[in-house]
């Protein structure tokens, strides 16, 4: 895979531990942004890990951007985010999500990013299992997009951070991978599982 120039926007739990894989295991160059100029997440990955923080230059010159943010800041990153014409990684998930009609957040980015290439991903995963996905290929990062191209690139980075893959179709079932996320915090607050719960598709013959 050629080398890429990835931005991470929101560097808090969940940016925090993918810019941190990212950067412990491929070799792609590494920017973060958090809400603020001086975001105490942000300088902590900067002084932490000596990753470069992204100026709006980075931003629009990336090849892949992470959203990592609360769903209530979609707004303002698609602001931020207006001119860029790359791949967007939708990672945030509503606790609304599904319920009374409430679009995924992917859809959401990508009906106010015309330009990009929306890939919902990730979603399905708490943090824990982003910062140690257990042995190679245990874990599922489902994978939509409308995108062929964007969801290849994607894809391969999934596997790269040791998940397995699964193509997950169009972005429209990017909901049903955001709902996952919602019933793994369920099932690790209520069931016990705790935040090391995983999702994996198989074929059972
Ligand atoms: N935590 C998980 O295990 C997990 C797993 C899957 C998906 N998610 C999703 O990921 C999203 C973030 O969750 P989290 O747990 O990481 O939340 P969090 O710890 O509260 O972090 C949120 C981050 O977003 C940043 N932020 C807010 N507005 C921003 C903006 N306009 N531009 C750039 N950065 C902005 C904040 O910056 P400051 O630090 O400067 O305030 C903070 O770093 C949520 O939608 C969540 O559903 C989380």
């Amino acid at each position: 895979m050629e080398k890429l120039k990835i931005s991470v926007l929101g560097t808090g739990d969940m940016g925090g531990a993918i810019a941190t894989a990212l950067h412990a295991r491929t070799s792609h160059a590494i920017h973060v942004r958090g809400a603020k100029e001086d975001s105490i997440s942000c300088k902590k990955l900067i002084d932490e890990l000596h990753l470069a923080a992204a100026t709006d230059g980075d931003l629009m010159t990336s090849n892949v951007v992470f959203v990592v943010v609360p769903p209530a800041e979609l707004g303002r990153v698609a602001v931020t985010l207006d001119a860029y014409r790359g791949i967007v990684v939708a990672v945030s998930v509503s606790r609304e999500v599904g319920r009374d009609g409430q679009p995924s957040s992917a859809e959401t980015l990508a009906a106010s990013l015309p330009g990009a290439r929306v890939v919902g991903a990730f979603t399905s995963m708490w943090s824990d299992a982003m910062r140690d996905p257990g042995p190679d290929g245990q874990v599922s990062a489902f994978v939509t997009s409308d995108h062929d191209d964007a969801k290849a690139v994607i894809s391969a980075l999934a596997t790269a951070l040791g998940f397995h893959a699964v193509d997950g179709g169009l972005l429209a079932n990017a909901l049903y991978a955001e709902a996952m996320g919602m019933f793994a915090v369920r099932l690790a607050i209520d069931s016990g599982y705790g935040r090391t719960i995983g999702f994996r598709a198989f074929n059972v013959r």
